[in-house]
């Protein structure tokens, strides 16, 4: 390990990895209980609903704990220092995991707040704020005590503080269900098409800056461009959730209009990580980065921007709102864009964490991972896509009872649920490819 910072990164990145594990472990057992009937006495005893809470809660808090440590690891090259509180730093790891060890104990025992993917209790959340606000002090005092602003810094900063202001409203419960679900989008709409693409698109820049060496200037300039595009369709492409809850009806013109342009920016990251793949005239080295790095981008456009644009507007969200459409996309965006992009900065900083930046190690296992989880999960997002577009016909079209239309979309869940199990492979082929990684021969570096 070479510095502090880097220890504190590295420690985050393993949290995150095994939590990883654990969400892919639990999507398996929702998979199954879709195309197989557990026995009753089970269902009693472990829900779906635990375990899709348990799923998603994983979710949030591997890909949030894989920010942080990246946070932290920016922060320390762009300042050129040191976080200035790493005791604190390792703390506050030590508190976020330990409330989400109570979290995923309390849901087992029916302690929820009961709305989706924001299900842990108030009384947890208050140590999550304490969380984000000890990092957010750190982070922040770094900053300023450095006095090197760059613009990478300032937009990871700025989208993390947003993430953080969001969260506050998802806290309350509002009597007024339709103001509850109201406020919930607030939280889940805008991290996801908001705060986490200013994250994703400061880190990414931060990645490709590392990669080719290219110049800062042309960095910054596609990064202010991405947010000032990715705050304008955002912001207000939350109209798209607020068609059927009872909003004002303009919001069906807003938010279709409006969402249908998020894709936008996503399309200009991804041509912007091409124009920087094409203007290389060395090879593309380490190629496992690279390899995550194009599926990250790629991904996160077929994710987000096509299955998203895909059912954003109200007329087809009238037909396929809530169904496994939306689980199709909600898989593919959130793989795509996030945990491999996550996966992308791992691979990044943690060879240069040990020390052998210059060395290659084997890439094979991350590579056979890499693809196994990829095309695992473009094939499950794809048979979960049937499965919605069948149930939205069988359901709202014909007008079948949610049990009599679970039949024949029993068939195609299965199809999902093997698909899942390529995931899994592929997870535990990465996960243990990253915390294994040991320098092997130096880079022969052949001129493209
Ligand atoms: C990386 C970015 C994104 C992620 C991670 C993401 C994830 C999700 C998830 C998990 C849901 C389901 C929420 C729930 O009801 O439980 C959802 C819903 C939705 N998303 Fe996205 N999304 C992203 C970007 C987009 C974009 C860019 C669009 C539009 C172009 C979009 C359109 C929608 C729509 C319309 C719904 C509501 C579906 C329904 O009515 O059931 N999403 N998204
Ligand atoms: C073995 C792999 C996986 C399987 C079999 C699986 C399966 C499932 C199932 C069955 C659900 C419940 C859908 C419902 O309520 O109808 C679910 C929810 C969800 N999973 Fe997974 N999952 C897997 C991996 C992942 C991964 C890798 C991610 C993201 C990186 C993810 C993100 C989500 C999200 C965001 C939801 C909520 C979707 C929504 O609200 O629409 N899952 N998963
Ligand atoms: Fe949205």
């Amino acid at each position: 390990m070479k510095t502090r910072t880097e220890t504190i990164a590295y420690q985050y990145f393993v949290v995150a990895l095994l939590l990883f594990v654990l969400q892919v472990l639990m999507g398996m057992w929702l998979a199954i209980q879709y195309f197989y009937t557990v026995p009753q006495s089970v269902v009693d005893l472990f829900p779906f609903s635990t375990a899709r809470a348990m799923h998603t809660n994983l979710l949030v808090l591997w890909i949030l704990l894989g920010f942080m440590g990246a946070t932290y690891y920016v922060t320390s090259v762009e300042t050129n220092g040191e976080v200035v509180w790493p005791r604190l730093a390792q703390f506050q790891l030590v508190l976020l995991s330990l409330t989400g060890v109570a979290a995923l104990v309390g849901f087992f025992f029916g302690w929820t707040q009961g709305k989706p993917l924001l299900e842990i209790p108030t009384t947890l959340d208050f140590l999550v704020v304490a969380g984000a606000l000890i990092f957010l002090a750190n982070v922040g005092m770094t900053m300023i005590r450095a006095n090197r602003w760059t613009a990478i810094q300032g937009s990871l900063l700025g989208g993390l503080v947003f993430l953080a202001v969001m969260y506050l409203f998802g806290m309350p419960f509002y009597k007024n269900l339709a103001r509850d679900w109201y406020y919930w989008w607030w939280v889940i709409h805008l991290w996801v098409e908001g705060a986490w693409e200013l994250i994703a698109a400061a880190l990414t820049a931060f990645i490709l800056m590392q990669l080719t060496g290219v110049d800062r200037k042309i960095v910054e300039k596609w990064l202010y461009v991405e947010l000032g595009l990715f705050l304008f369709t955002g912001i207000v492409g939350t109209g798209h959730h607020y068609y059927w809850l009872g909003a004002p009806k303009f919001w069906a013109w807003f938010g279709g209009i409006f969402s249908a342009l998020e894709p936008l920016p996503i399309l200009l990251m991804v041509v912007n990580a091409m124009r920087d793949v094409r203007n290389r005239t060395q090879p593309l080295r380490p190629v496992l980065t690279w390899t995550y790095l194009i599926g990250m981008v790629v991904l996160h456009f077929v994710g987000a921007g096509l299955f998203g644009f895909a059912h954003t507007l109200p007329q087809i969200n009238y037909y396929t709102h809530g169904s496994q459409v939306t689980v199709a996309h909600g898989h593919l965006a959130f793989f795509g864009a996030y945990a491999l992009l996550n996966l992308t900065f791992f691979y990044l900083a943690i060879p240069r964490i040990k020390g052998f930046l210059n060395a290659e190690y084997n890439p094979k296992t991350g590579q056979f991972g890499f693809w196994a989880a990829t095309l695992g999960l473009l094939g499950m997002s794809l048979a979960f896509s049937v499965a919605g577009v069948l149930q939205t016909y069988l359901e709202r079209v014909q007008g079948q009872p949610y049990m009599i239309a679970q039949e024949p979309i029993r068939l195609w869940m299965g199809i999902a649920a093997i698909h899942g199990a390529i995931v899994l492979i592929g997870v535990l082929f990465i996960v243990r490819h990253l915390l294994t990684l040991k320098p092997g021969r130096p880079a022969k570096f052949v001129p493209a």
